[in-house]
């Protein structure tokens, strides 16, 4: 028999995934006899880091935890796991720093009962001989997967080989889900795939932000430029987009303004450009920083002032939203029924340029709308400011999410839905 998961949500999710009248038939772990098969995990334990040194040190462990409710499921079944994950952005193979042992030291800690074996290869006759004299119950990490240029390539091959290891695949990767990459998307045209738990948790939680109670207030930031292209269409679906992070910047540059030393690029402009062009179109849904705090070095003992944004000197940097925004972002927090953050506003890592983030969690918190925070940074600073029970949600994904609420498709969950025609 199997056993029967007991978290009570997860039976209601998928009569909650239809978003079209035609139900999608995406699979669940739920609904298939599991024992004693050997399975192939695919997790995004892609964890925030920092160099200590010559080495790394996880800064938050939140994804894995995430992940523990599908292996522990598959733990409870008898089942031989394979687990694959990525872990930062390696060019070239075998980065000493970034080899997945790192997360394997962290997953013992969180599984002391189970043994952990850490592989060094994601392919190979030596990892298959592993697997073959791994018992059940016992977890295979593989090595990371970026090690492979064939990875992102989605090349089909890498995939087809990864696919031999198991019987059936399993995708609990939201967070890397709107990339299409092999162990996402081309490894679903070999075997039979379904969606774990985490992934399923995800769907049913984002989907409440489909229809969101109005007024739905979208928070940007980061540090990440290249998430200004998915500015363009979520300002479909927001009523109103708050901008703060490194975001801020290339639109302050297109508007003409100096930005001092302050995160942006000639890419971010361009594009900031053409979105400004468009915000009139769009009832003014941008709302952008009107003071800054700003400093001339990132460092826990520089000076920090507060600048109206039409005032940074050349070699001043922004690193925090200043007084007169968090006013503003406040009024349109506590008007909002439904808040979709993603990304710190400042610099959170260095006290005094986390006070904008810090006051605008605290209104989230205290506000009656749903709110859903997504992506590695934004929970680590959730988990920092001690508010995680105040959000309704906290996504594991950052791009994920927000290209899912975008109403675009995620080529990974498109993958698994192809899937089902091809294995029913
Ligand atoms: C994330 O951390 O957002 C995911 O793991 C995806 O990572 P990527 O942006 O390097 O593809």
């Amino acid at each position: 028999m199997i056993k029967k998961i007991t978290n009570k949500t997860i039976s209601k999710i998928s009569k909650l995934i239809p978003l079209t009248k035609k139900r999608p038939k995406l699979r669940s772990i739920t609904d298939i006899n599991l024992i004693g098969k050997t399975v192939l995990i695919r997790v995004d334990f892609n964890v925030p880091t920092i160099k200590k040194g010559n080495r790394l040190i996880i800064k938050d462990n939140e994804k894995i935890k995430a992940s523990l409710i599908t292996i522990k499921y598959f733990l409870r079944n008898d089942c031989k796991i394979i687990l694959m994950t990525h872990f930062g952005r390696p060019k070239g193979r075998n980065l000493k720093l970034l080899r997945t042992n790192l997360v394997a030291k962290e997953l013992r800690k969180l599984l002391p009962k189970n043994r952990i074996i850490k592989v060094d290869d994601c392919l190979g006759q030596e990892v298959k001989d592993k697997i073959e004299k791994a018992k059940n119950k016992e977890i295979i990490l593989l090595e990371n997967l970026r090690f492979y240029d064939e990875e992102i390539q989605n090349d089909y091959s890498f995939a087809h080989s990864l696919a031999n290891l198991a019987d059936i695949y399993i995708n609990d990767a939201f967070a890397v889900s709107h990339r299409e990459h092999a162990s996402v998307c081309a490894i679903t045209k070999f075997i039979p795939a379904y969606m774990g738990l985490l992934l399923e948790t995800e769907l049913l939680n984002l989907n409440k932000a489909f229809r969101p109670q109005r007024p739905s207030v979208w928070i940007m930031g980061g540090s990440k430029l290249n998430k200004i292209n998915l500015i363009e269409s979520a300002i479909k679906n927001a009523d109103k987009i708050l901008i703060g992070g490194a975001l801020a910047f290339p639109f302050l540059k297109a508007k003409g303004y100096n930005v001092g030393h302050s995160l942006c690029d000639q890419n971010s402009v361009k594009i900031a450009t053409k979105i400004i062009k468009n915000n009139k179109r769009y009832k003014n849904k941008i709302v952008l920083p009107i003071d800054f705090i700003c400093s001339k070095r990132i460092a826990k003992n520089s000076k920090a002032i507060s600048k109206d944004f039409n005032n940074i000197e050349s070699d001043e940097i922004g690193l925090d939203i200043g007084p007169k925004t968090v006013q503003l972002f406040n009024f349109h927090i506590l008007n909002a029924r439904t808040i979709i953050w993603n990304g710190p506003l400042g610099y959170f890592e260095i006290k005094k340029f986390q006070k904008g983030s810090q006051e605008i969690a605290n209104s989230i918190a205290k506000s009656q709308s749903f709110s859903i925070i997504g992506g590695g940074e934004s929970s680590e600073m959730i988990e920092m400011f001690k508010l995680k029970k105040k959000i309704s949600h906290i996504s594991t994904g950052g791009g994920a999410s927000i290209t899912y609420l975008s109403n675009k498709k995620l080529p990974a969950i498109k993958a698994l839905l192809d899937n089902f025609k091809l294995f029913n």
